[in-house]
């Protein structure tokens, strides 16, 4: 059943790093369609991602968990496609505060479903999930859709919940549902918690780099925008019931990355362009600092992608040597995004998370 883009989309958690991508996705791709992004704006919930985003698109800061306002955006606004990124992300977080992962990701998921099941006709609820939900990888082998459900971390945990309920309401209720299983993004708007961006700013300020363990934890990393489109072609293309797992073929250590970004760095600060952001004979490998692993970390992550490939056509097209670029340039020229975030509320956690 193809459905169509040009109608209501309801974003949640439009406000966060990838909801936000998508929301600037759309009003790329399809100016027409009416975007509502319902957000409560967390810690990293940021309407800055969003400034100057127009074209029939309304905000709404709320809860997910919220029944009554939720089912009062299904009553005002009658969306038919449903894109639910609302969620807790970090696992290191989840680690700290379980118990709010369990409502916003479990309990939020069923509040939207529920919603969904009362008030939409002929319309497609999109659950975005991650390959997370799978657990660890040997050195060997990619999850497939058919893969055992086998989550170690509590964000993990909460993830595979909202993924058996938002299923369970297609095979109760009919719903149509899709669930998609990315690999971990990068890109612009990453909060910088996350390794790619919190490396990125630290590098910049001469700070210590810290890395978890050996370093050699291994993640299938994904340009962001290329996520995006395969959630469009998903939503196009894709059939009630079935699980797309969506991944980039782009496995790295995370030493690797670290790695990679100080060279990069390093060289772009080269350019007169970049010139006075840093020093770049002060940047170099000794800012890496082997840190003590975090509880229960995933040895390995790789997704098999051929499932979306051949039922739907997508295939990522960002290297990710080009990605990694335009991703360090996005944060060097948009400096001031990054530091409203570091020197604002978030200053004490970060400095107490990730070094002074
Ligand atoms: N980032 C990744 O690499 C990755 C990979 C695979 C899947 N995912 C999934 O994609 C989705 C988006 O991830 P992200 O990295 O953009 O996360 P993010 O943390 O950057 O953004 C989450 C957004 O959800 C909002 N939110 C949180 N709790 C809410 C609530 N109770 N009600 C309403 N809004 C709420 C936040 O304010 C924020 O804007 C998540 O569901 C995540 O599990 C992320």
């Amino acid at each position: 059943m193809p459905c169509p883009l040009e109608s209501t989309i309801l974003i949640t958690g439009g406000a966060g790093f990838i909801g936000s991508n998508y929301l600037w996705h759309l009003n790329k791709h399809h100016p027409n369609a009416k975007l509502v992004n319902l957000d409560s704006l967390t810690y990293c919930g940021n309407l800055a991602n969003l400034e100057g985003l127009k074209n029939n698109y309304t905000f709404i800061k709320g809860n997910i968990c919220d029944s009554q306002l939720v089912n009062k955006i299904f009553e005002d606004h009658q969306p038919n496609i449903i894109v639910n990124f609302a969620a807790e992300s970090h696992v290191d977080r989840s680690i700290l505060d379980p118990q709010l992962f369990l409502k916003t990701n479990i309990i939020g998921t069923q509040v939207l479903l529920d919603a969904a099941k009362k008030h939409m006709r002929d319309g497609l609820f999109l659950q975005v999930s991650t390959d997370e939900v799978y657990g660890s990888l040997g050195p060997e082998g990619c999850f497939t859709e058919e893969s055992a459900l086998k989550p170690n971390s509590p964000y993990s945990a909460s993830k595979t919940s909202a993924d058996l309920i938002a299923y369970a309401y297609y095979k109760t209720y009919g719903l149509p549902v899709i669930i998609t299983r990315c690999s971990n993004n990068y890109g612009p708007y990453q909060f910088p918690e996350k390794l790619i961006p919190l490396m990125i700013n630290n590098i910049l300020q001469l700070k210590k780099l810290p890395v978890y363990g050996d370093g050699k934890n291994v993640r299938d990393w994904l340009y962001v925008e290329d996520h995006c489109k395969a959630i469009t072609q998903v939503i196009e293309k894709g059939t009630p019931g079935q699980i797309y797992n969506i991944g980039g073929h782009n496995e790295m250590q995370n030493i690797a990355i670290v790695k990679l970004l100080i060279d990069k760095i390093s060289q772009l600060l080269q350019e007169e362009s970049y010139a006075k952001l840093a020093n770049p004979d002060k940047i170099n490998y000794d800012l890496i600092d082997f840190v003590k692993d975090r509880p229960g970390h995933d040895k390995r992550y790789a997704i098999d992608p051929t499932k979306i490939e051949n039922e739907i056509g997508w295939t990522p097209e960002t290297t990710f040597e080009q990605g990694i670029v335009k991703t360090i340039k996005w944060y060097l020229d948009n400096l001031k995004w990054s530091q409203n975030i570091i020197n604002g509320e978030y200053k004490n956690y970060y400095q107490n998370m990730y070094g002074k």
